[in-house]
């Protein structure tokens, strides 16, 4: 079989509310809340810069202005810091020199990741492509390249649909769409997906941990199904959907040494927030020891 074409657009959903992350995504999107030194969707859109990805769509909604003001070089801001002298401040802004091209389109109501996707449909055109979300960050030890390897199988493999998937806790599936692998390797054909199932309803707990690869016939999909869970169109019941019509869907582990970091509560947010800023090389090491102190002085 002949491989498919190369893959090098994205497409990020950045229009979910961020209910769950209230009052701090009151004003403000949950995409764009810190994680040590940067914004979530910085560390996303690196991820894709580095995995390949030359054209990024952002699907944006109400309140998401700053995701574009924060990929826009900045030139005002740069004369500034180069005119007070601090000149060490300048690489901070390195990533807004990306060779990365942006482009932003408005999902104008809330119906869910599923109707956040078909709003790329325009710009895809006839192109596989990458969703990823703009609120998982995948990695931390060293740079993932499961994107580069979801496009090489989805290149080489003539499925219509590649997902990345991590175990996740029994009390956790029905936070996640969670896939029946039919097999138990690092790739594994899928044969069946769910999207939040009650705890305890399924033998799985592989969860889509939000990195796809979609043929263009996703689309197609997602015109036909209803509304599902939380009255939304969901992604997942259009990648079932593909199954049902005899279309393969694979999924790909992530590498042990890798996992996904889910900006989408608190609770991950904060576990998030603490694993990077310890690693991180300035503050890191000092950060560290406050916080030994601190855990040994309430104990
Ligand atoms: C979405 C998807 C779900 C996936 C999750 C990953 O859910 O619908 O299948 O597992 O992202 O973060 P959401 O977080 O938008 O509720």
């Amino acid at each position: 079989m002949k491989p498919g074409p190369e893959i090098s657009v994205a497409v990020v959903p950045v229009a979910g509310l961020g209910t769950r992350l209230l009052p701090a995504t009151k004003s403000q999107p949950k995409e764009m809340l810190p994680v040590a030194k940067k914004p979530v969707v910085q560390y996303v859109v690196e991820e894709l810069g580095r995995n390949g990805v030359k054209e990024i769509l952002f699907v944006t909604g109400r309140t998401k202005t700053s995701i574009e003001n924060h990929f826009d070089p900045d030139h005002q801001l740069i004369r500034n810091l180069r005119e007070s002298g601090k000149e060490d401040l300048l690489a901070e802004l390195d990533y807004e020199q990306t060779e990365v091209k942006f482009f932003y389109t408005r999902q104008r109501l809330q119906r869910g990741l599923g109707d956040a996707v078909r709003c790329a449909r325009r710009f895809t055109q006839n192109r596989p492509f990458v969703v990823a979300l703009g609120d998982s960050i995948i990695g931390l030890e060293s740079p993932t390249n499961v994107v580069s390897a979801m496009t090489r199988i989805h290149r080489e493999s003539g499925a219509a649909c590649v997902v990345a998937v991590e175990t996740v806790s029994p009390q956790d599936i029905n936070r996640y769409g969670i896939v029946e692998p039919g097999g138990d390797g690092a790739e594994f054909p899928i044969l069946g997906l769910i999207e939040k199932p009650p705890v305890g309803s399924t033998s799985s707990r592989l969860a889509l941990v939000g990195r796809y690869v979609f043929s263009p016939s996703i689309y197609g999909k997602l015109d036909q199904i209803q509304p599902g869970v939380g009255g939304e169109i969901q992604l997942t019941d259009a990648i079932q959907l593909l199954l049902e019509e005899g279309e393969t869907v694979v999924g790909v582990r992530l590498p042990g040494t890798e996992r996904r970091y889910d900006i989408g509560n608190f609770e991950s947010y904060f576990e998030t927030f603490v694993e990077f800023a310890l690693r991180d090389p300035d503050l890191g090491p000092g950060l560290r020891k406050r916080l030994l102190e601190r855990l040994v002085e309430d104990h």
